[in-house]
């Protein structure tokens, strides 16, 4: 018998979600987690990075999700809910800290927390965030950009295309978002809530198309899509001209796994990086 003891307690956090506060505590797990978490993103950090699956990128991997966590210990919104979870928090964190862009755009601020969590990830970018609606906005970093208002109709500061990440976590339409960043040059984008056409129940306002509808060869033009949620019906019809002018934008999509089964918290939402064709 391994009797259990409670040898300490923590703040209680109003609102948490107490699954995903928890954690493992011991440096031997805590090690352990991180190891088979870098294992589990590497194939897909690997694409995206455009760097090959060595000893060097692992141990960049690793030592970034360190990062991450200790730095998510420290976040100033304990309750993101309707906003990035742990598992996409660390994607999130993982993927802005090893692209290592100088000109970060998001646009979806909700609470706050992922502008924060990008100024972390990234300290020397020049970072953006936009929402048509600041009701929610609860933390504000001092140096962050925060605008009122959609993207589309903002002049982008003077940037390399090669250093700009374009995060989208505001469910608009993919499919105008990728034309969007593609008229303006841009190649690297990140979005979230990419559900399958089957899945589309998985969050409120789905972004569709999503960019996993554009590649889905089993749509038809015209064909009806109706789910479930919250006691409601909701219907979109296929346009596939539409969704073929925007698939044709894209070079590579990298879906990032979900950590689910790893970390045992809330399920991410699909977390997918894009790069558009030069
Ligand atoms: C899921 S929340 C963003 C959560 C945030 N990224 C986080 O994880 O901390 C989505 C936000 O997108 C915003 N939104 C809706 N339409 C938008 C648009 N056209 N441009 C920018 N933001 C928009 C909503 O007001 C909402 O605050």
């Amino acid at each position: 018998v391994n009797p259990i003891e409670i040898v300490g307690a923590l703040e209680q956090v109003p609102g948490g979600r107490k699954r995903d506060e928890a954690g493992p505590a011991d440096p031997y797990s805590r090690r352990r987690r991180t190891r088979r978490l870098a294992e589990f993103l590497a194939p897909s950090l690997s694409g995206i990075l455009r760097q090959p699956l060595d000893e060097a990128l692992t141990s960049r991997i690793i030592g970034t999700i360190d990062a991450f966590f200790a730095v998510y210990e420290a976040r100033p919104l304990r309750d993101n809910s309707g906003g990035a979870s742990v598992n996409d928090s660390l994607c999130l964190f993982v993927i802005a800290r090893l692209t290592d862009p100088a000109l970060i755009v998001e646009s979806g601020t909700g609470q706050g927390h992922s502008a924060w969590l990008l100024r972390q990830a990234c300290p020397a970018a020049e970072i953006h965030s936009f929402d048509i609606d600041h009701g929610a906005l609860a933390h504000r970093c001092p140096d962050v950009s925060y605008h009122l208002g959609d993207w589309s109709g903002w002049d982008l500061p003077p940037h390399d295309p090669a250093r700009t990440l374009v995060w989208f976590d505001d469910h608009v339409d993919q499919a105008r978002r990728l034309q969007e960043a593609a008229h303006r040059g841009l190649r690297g984008l990140l979005f979230d809530d990419v559900f399958s056409a089957d899945t589309l129940y998985a969050t409120g306002r789905p972004p569709v198309p999503t960019i996993a509808m554009l590649l889905d060869e089993a749509l038809t033009d015209g064909q009806e899509l109706s789910w479930h949620r919250n006691g409601k019906l909701y219907r979109v019809r296929i346009d596939l001209a539409y969704n073929k002018r925007a698939r044709a934008l894209l070079e590579e999509v990298w879906s990032l796994p979900d950590l689910t089964a790893l970390t045992r918290y809330s399920p991410g939402s699909g977390m997918t990086f894009v790069r558009i064709t030069p």
